[in-house]
This record gives structure tokens, C-alpha cells and sequence, in this order.
């Protein structure tokens, strides 16, 4: 079954996602793309990525927005033109197929979903068309709540247990997709660039702050032992009361990975990536 996200998250989220992003990545990638390229943005949601890009000077794109929740899709605003909606269900074998005349792909906050089954597949569709690939904001493991508090490790140990949860494709790899990404993508003879993106939830940020308390906090109850139950309460107070007094802020870890296709295709004929 689909995974669903409001609109709403995904618009609260936004310019945490945007101020977490490897500039250097998303310009290389836009680089290496032909002039007025045809772009595929897979799990676009609510085109939050493509905005992204486009800020980032890719003005003359056309947009492949491909989403399976076509009210998310109907809400994309890209203030242009070019860009057509897709409803595609990625968890269907015969997705790939969407790849035929695009120039690149791109996704964000996606790969944590999917499994090392559906990663390895999409290596193979991206690989056997040569396609530059830019995969944004994959969550890798890393949350530092400061203060700390001695129920973290509970709560985070149970939120990952959650998170391993089928999302429609399989056993969802979590943390792990930066890694596999990756690995799958060398393994196809890209050359592959990692760097953090990762989200910074200020003390300020109440509204954040009280959504990410909630969502751990939900999917850690969900997953946890009735013993645990009231552990996992009694560190959604705290944190709810800390954030409430201004106490309270989060890190929370995330990769953006670029790949670039094998010698010999367009996209590696490039100068080196400079450090971010
Ligand atoms: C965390 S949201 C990210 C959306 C967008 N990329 C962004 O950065 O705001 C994950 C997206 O994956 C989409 N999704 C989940 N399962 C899907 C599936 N089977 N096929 C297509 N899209 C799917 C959801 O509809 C949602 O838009």
C-alpha cells in the first residue's frame, strides 16, 4: 500500500529541506544536463524538489512531476509552464518506462521508502540509459536532540523499528538508502558524490519542533512493547515542555547523493566537483 503524506507536512517541511540541501550537488547535476533539458522528478509530491532546481537557475527545464498521490501533484506550482503531472505508482514494475526521453532523474525524500530490491531496479533502469541522477535528503541515521535526555536512545531504537516498515515497496531501508544508492550506482560504473544535507530545527521552531516530538513519538508507541508505552510518554512531555520554553533543538541526518553516468555519456564529460 502507498505511504501517504499531506500536503501540509510536505509545505512545513519545505524550506527545511531547501536550507539542508548540498548546493554544489544540485548545481553539478543541473550542469551536466543539456541545455533545455526534460527532467524526471520522481515522488514529487508537491514539487517541493523541482522548486528547489529551479532556484537554483534551471530556468528552461521542462518537468516530469511523477507522484502516485495525484492530489499532491494537482497542488504542484512550479510558476511555469513546462511541467506535466504524472500519476505513477513506483512500485510497479513497469515505472521505468517513464525514463524514455528525459535527460536526468531526480527525487527527494524518497529513497528511505523504497527497499534494497526497488534501489538495486532503479540502479539498472537509470544505468542502462546513461542518466545522471540526483537522489536528495535520504535520511542516514543521525538525530541529535539537544538537550539530551536519557530516553532518547529508547525512542530513536523504536522509531527505527518503525521506519524499516513497508512503505509499498518491501522492507524499507531507512538510514541504510544512502549507502545502498550509492553502492548499487558505483556498481554501474557511476561516479558517485556524497555530501549532508542535513535538517536544523532551531529552538524558535516550535511548529517543527512539535511535529518531529509527535512523529517520534507516534511511530516509537507504535512499535514499542506495552513497558516501554510510558517511557516513551514521559519523553514526549519533557520534550514537548522543553520546546515550549524555547529549550529545545534537533539535528536531524540526511544525504544527498549525485551520480553521474560512465565515461563516454554527455554527463561525465564535466570539470571535477569542487567541496561544497
Ligand atoms: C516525503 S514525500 C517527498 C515528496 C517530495 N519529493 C518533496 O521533497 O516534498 C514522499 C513522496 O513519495 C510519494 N510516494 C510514496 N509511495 C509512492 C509510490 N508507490 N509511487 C509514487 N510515489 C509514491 C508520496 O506520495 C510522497 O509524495
Amino acid at each position: 500500500m502507498t505511504e501517504t503524506f499531506a500536503e501540509t507536512w510536505l509545505r512545513l517541511r519545505e524550506p527545511y529541506d531547501h536550507a539542508a540541501r548540498s548546493a554544489a550537488l544540485a548545481h553539478r547535476f543541473l550542469t551536466v544536463l543539456p541545455a533545455a533539458p526534460r527532467v524526471l522528478d520522481l515522488a514529487a509530491g508537491a514539487g517541493s524538489n523541482a522548486r528547489y532546481l529551479m532556484s537554483m537557475g534551471q530556468g528552461r527545464a521542462d518537468w516530469v512531476l511523477a507522484d502516485a498521490d495525484r492530489a499532491l501533484l494537482a497542488a504542484a506550482d512550479l510558476r511555469t509552464a513546462r511541467m506535466e503531472r504524472r500519476a505513477l505508482d513506483l512500485a510497479r514494475p513497469a515505472w521505468p518506462r517513464t525514463l524514455a526521453r528525459v535527460d536526468g532523474v531526480t527525487a527527494a525524500a524518497f529513497a528511505d521508502l523504497v527497499s534494497a530490491a526497488w534501489l538495486a531496479r532503479f540502479a539498472r533502469a537509470v544505468a542502462r540509459r546513461r542518466l545522471p541522477v540526483l537522489v536528495a535528503l535520504s535520511v542516514d541515521g543521525r538525530v541529535a536532540w539537544t538537550p539530551q535526555d536519557p530516553d532518547d536512545a529508547l525512542v530513536l531504537r523504536l522509531f527505527r523499528r518503525d521506519q524499516a516498515r513497508d512503505k509499498g515497496f518491501g522492507p524499507a531501508l531507512g538510514a541504510a538508502a544512502p549507502w545502498r544508492l550509492a553502492a548499487d550506482l558505483r556498481a554501474r560504473g557511476y561516479q558517485v558524490h556524497m555530501r549532508r544535507s542535513d535538517w536544523r530545527i532551531g529552538s524558535k521552531d516550535r511548529v517543527m519542533l512539535g511535529r518531529m516530538i509527535d512523529g517520534f513519538a507516534a511511530a516509537a508507541a507504535d512499535a514499542a512493547l506495552f513497558e516501554s508505552r510510558d517511557a516513551v510518554a514521559g519523553w514526549s512531555d519533557r520534550r514537548r515542555a522543553q520546546a515550549a520554553a524555547g529549550q529545545l533543538r534537533l539535528v536531524i541526518g540526511h544525504r544527498d547523493c549525485l551520480a553521474l553516468p560512465p565515461s563516454g555519456s554527455p554527463a561525465s564529460r564535466s570539470p571535477p566537483l569542487n567541496s561544497p
